[in-house]
């Protein structure tokens, strides 16, 4: 056996900013005895520079193409772009975010490249994958950077002010969805001085949501728990209690930030436009679902869109927007299923193991994941 080659390619993603490896981790991997090509001009959005992947030990090359053709491992973090499909093959192992139920078809045309191909957002919620889950180190960033997109936008600041000039009054911030991203949210709304409400449909997260300072928003619907922690879809019924009940809470909300998903599905709408149009001028939504559909109804995702004063904003990609730290904690993440399915540098993935399993998305020219398959052959459902 030789020593693993990884290859990083630069993101072709037109609002893509992020790198799949920075220089520390490359510093480390390099040690582990891996041999790393990073595509010139791969980290300079996320703030690395060629020189310092240079310094850290990797060799630069011209382009994607070369930095597969030299390469047994790709690291990347989004879907690769159609002709960069076109240099992958059976010899590649392929770890990235690649988005494999929302364009199945892509996923297929991977696949019959014959690379082995491993998606982050499959990887087990478990503990024993922490280190691994991009997931949640993404949507740490996203939330955080949501509400500071708020502030921005917002005409007033957010905290208790006593001046001379007079009181400012605190916002009030209404947070939906509080897994990994909304609960950063809230961290972050709390921080900058607001008053937080937030609400989710897995009734477990309100001792969260208080122990970070908010009020969890009372209402009588209940979402069931799906393997891994996530949540499943509410029947109409239930759906339409919640958007009755949000329209309430959005009436005296300053501030919205939607983070409520559903994996592999659209995510649920929870504002109605009669919601935002009953909102005060200058309240602002951050839509951060917006690339699965949204969360409210007037999101149109990568815009701005004024409804009577109230800006809703939905962001397509929110982790690329603070490229910097997306990048060091998805390499962190990228470095440690790496160890996984190459310790000692050596390509030995034990396909039994759980989190190898999991992530695993096609292999030997076909789509080995069920979720995926089903999706293909149209019998999956929506979760
Ligand atoms: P996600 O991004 O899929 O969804 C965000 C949130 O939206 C979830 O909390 C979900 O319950 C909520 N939601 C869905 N439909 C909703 C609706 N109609 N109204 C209001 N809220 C709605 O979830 P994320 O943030 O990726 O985390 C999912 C789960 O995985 C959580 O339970 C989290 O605790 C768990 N997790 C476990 C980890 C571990 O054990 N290592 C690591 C990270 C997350």
């Amino acid at each position: 056996m030789t020593n693993v080659t990884i290859g990083v390619p630069a993101e072709r993603a037109a609002d893509e900013q992020r790198v799949a490896l920075v220089p520390t981790i490359v510093e480390s991997l390099v040690g582990d005895g891996f041999r790393v090509l990073v595509e010139g001009g791969a980290g300079v959005a996320a703030g690395y520079s060629d020189e310092a992947y240079r310094e850290a030990g990797a060799e630069l090359v011209g382009d994607a193409a070369a930095a597969h053709a030299g390469a047994t491992l790709i690291a990347r973090v989004s879907p690769p772009a159609a002709d960069e499909v076109a240099s992958l093959t059976a010899a590649h192992t392929v770890i990235s975010l690649l988005d494999p139920l929302g364009d199945v078809a892509r996923t297929q045309r991977l696949a019959e490249t014959g690379a082995t191909l491993f998606a982050f957002e499959f990887m087990p919620r478990t503990t024993r994958a922490q280190a691994m889950d991009a997931l949640s180190s993404q949507a740490t960033v996203v939330g955080y950077h949501g509400v500071l997109l708020a502030a921005d936008r917002a005409p007033r600041l957010f905290p208790l002010l006593m001046t001379a000039a007079g009181t400012v009054k605190a916002r009030s911030v209404l947070v939906l969805g509080a897994g990994v991203a909304g609960l950063q949210a809230i961290a972050t709304a709390r921080r900058l001085g607001a008053v937080v409400t937030a609400f989710d449909v897995r009734a477990a997260v309100k001792e969260q949501v208080e122990s970070l300072g908010a009020r969890f928003l009372a209402i009588d619907v209940a979402g069931e728990e799906q393997a891994g922690g996530y949540a499943t879809g509410l029947d109409e019924a239930q759906h339409r209690l919640e958007q009755e009940a949000l329209a309430r809470a959005c009436a005296d909300a300053d501030i919205v930030i939607c983070t409520a998903q559903i994996p592999g599905a659209r995510a649920p709408e929870l504002i109605t436009e009669e919601a935002v149009r009953s909102m005060r001028r200058g309240s602002v939504i951050v839509d951060l679902a917006a690339s699965t559909g949204g969360n409210c109804a007037c999101t149109v995702a990568g815009e701005e869109i004024d409804i009577d004063g109230v800006l809703v904003l939905g962001p397509s990609n929110p982790a690329a927007a603070i490229p910097g730290t997306a990048s060091d904690l998805y390499a962190t993440n990228v470095r440690a299923f790496v160890r996984l399915i190459a310790p000692g540098a050596e390509l030995a993935p034990d396909w039994d193991d759980e989190i190898v399993a999991g992530a695993l998305i096609a292999r030997g020219g076909a789509v080995v994941a069920r979720r995926v398959a089903e999706r293909l052959a149209g019998t999956g459902g929506t979760t």
